[in-house]
């Protein structure tokens, strides 16, 4: 089986095209490296003994897309190209829409006239919105889109409904739909991780720019949350987890579309990582309490449930093995 991954040189892609390849798959990558790099390809090499077929392709561009669909004889396409800043999405919504949701059209235009009729898209539990979490964590039952606070988190839904009426339309095609929890960690060769261009939105890699000393403290925002210790609690989940998720999700793909979500079912709140990072690297990390952050919500984790029982998926690694390959991939990338 070929399959061609959108973004395949990012964070979640990388590691994804790991794990395609140890499971046999032939896999080639479209991205237009707006936030990754190009030696991504020779670190997916030195992991799983092969490199990828790359094309420098923006989803923006429909003839290139085609092109690379028409020659490459795909049999399905896992799309994880996008902008994924959440910040940035709200100064700048009018890019974030043109090019998460045209970027979506095209791809789908592309595969409906080559007939590639299979897809995976990266979504996000942020299409939960601001509901209330239930005793069992969000389930894929509830409703989406009510209290989503952001266009980066309108994209991922909007583009979940793109692809309902797609298949809806044409229904020859299936897609699973994945929605992740909050990816941290990095394959344990330490060799690809996560390496945001510019300054970080997310937890994880601003800990890591704290810790290389290359932002001051680290700040966390809010302690006066009704939790455990007051700060936010998520469902981290190893990205090696998150990549397996894929390989399981295309193995069981079948007609239709199906939604799944990729967590843990485990809250861990922002002092516990600080803790378990700090634990892993032997030394504290400067940090101060600050304001809340607009839109965050207390408490967010998964009910995984579905995705154990249809897919066979479930996390394996916890949050210390996440902080111990990150704190590896980040000497390595030093
Ligand atoms: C986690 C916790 C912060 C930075 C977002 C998107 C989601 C997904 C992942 C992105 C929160 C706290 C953070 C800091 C802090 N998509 N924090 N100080 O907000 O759960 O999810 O990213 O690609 O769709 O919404 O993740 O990593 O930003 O924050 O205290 O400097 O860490 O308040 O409680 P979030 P996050």
């Amino acid at each position: 089986m070929k399959v061609l991954l959108t973004g395949g040189t990012g964070y979640i892609g990388s590691h994804t095209a790991v794990e395609l390849i140890r499971a046999g798959y032939e896999v080639e990558i479209l991205d237009n490296l707006a936030n990754s790099k190009i030696e991504v390809l020779d670190r997916i090499f030195e992991i799983a003994g092969l490199k990828p077929k790359f094309h420098e392709v923006d989803l923006e561009d429909f003839s290139g897309v085609l092109g690379v669909l028409r020659n490459g004889e795909f049999d399905a396409v896992m799309h994880f190209a996008g902008l994924k800043a959440v910040g940035e999405s709200v100064e700048k919504p009018l890019e974030y829409y043109e090019k998460n949701i045209g970027g979506t059209v095209n791809l789908l235009k592309a595969m409906k006239e080559t007939e590639v009729r299979r897809l995976v898209f990266s979504s996000s539990a942020t299409v939960y919105g601001d509901q209330k979490m239930p005793e069992k964590g969000l389930d894929e039952t509830l409703v989406t889109g009510v209290g989503i606070t952001n266009p980066y988190g309108w994209t991922k839904f909007m583009i979940e409904q793109v692809i309902r009426d797609f298949v809806k339309a044409e229904p020859e095609f299936s897609a699973t739909i994945l929605r992740y929890f909050n990816p941290i960690g990095a394959d344990k060769s330490g060799l690809i991780g996560e390496d945001p261009n510019g300054i970080p939105n997310n937890l994880m890699p601003i800990v890591m720019k704290v810790y290389r000393g290359e932002i001051p403290a680290l700040t966390v925002f809010g302690d006066d949350y009704s939790t455990r210790d007051g700060t936010c609690e998520r469902d981290f989940i190893h990205v090696t987890d998150l990549a397996k998720g894929h390989v399981k999700a295309l193995e069981k793909m079948r007609q239709g579309v199906a939604v799944y979500n990729l967590g843990s079912g485990k809250a861990t709140s922002v002092k516990e990582i600080i803790a378990a990072f700090e634990e892993a690297a032997g030394e504290k990390l400067p940090v101060k309490y600050g304001e809340r952050r607009a839109g965050d919500l207390a408490v967010l984790f998964a009910n995984p449930e579905k995705a154990e029982r249809e897919l066979g998926w479930k996390t394996e690694r916890g949050v210390k093995e996440a902080v111990r390959d990150t704190l590896r991939f980040l000497k390595n990338s030093q």
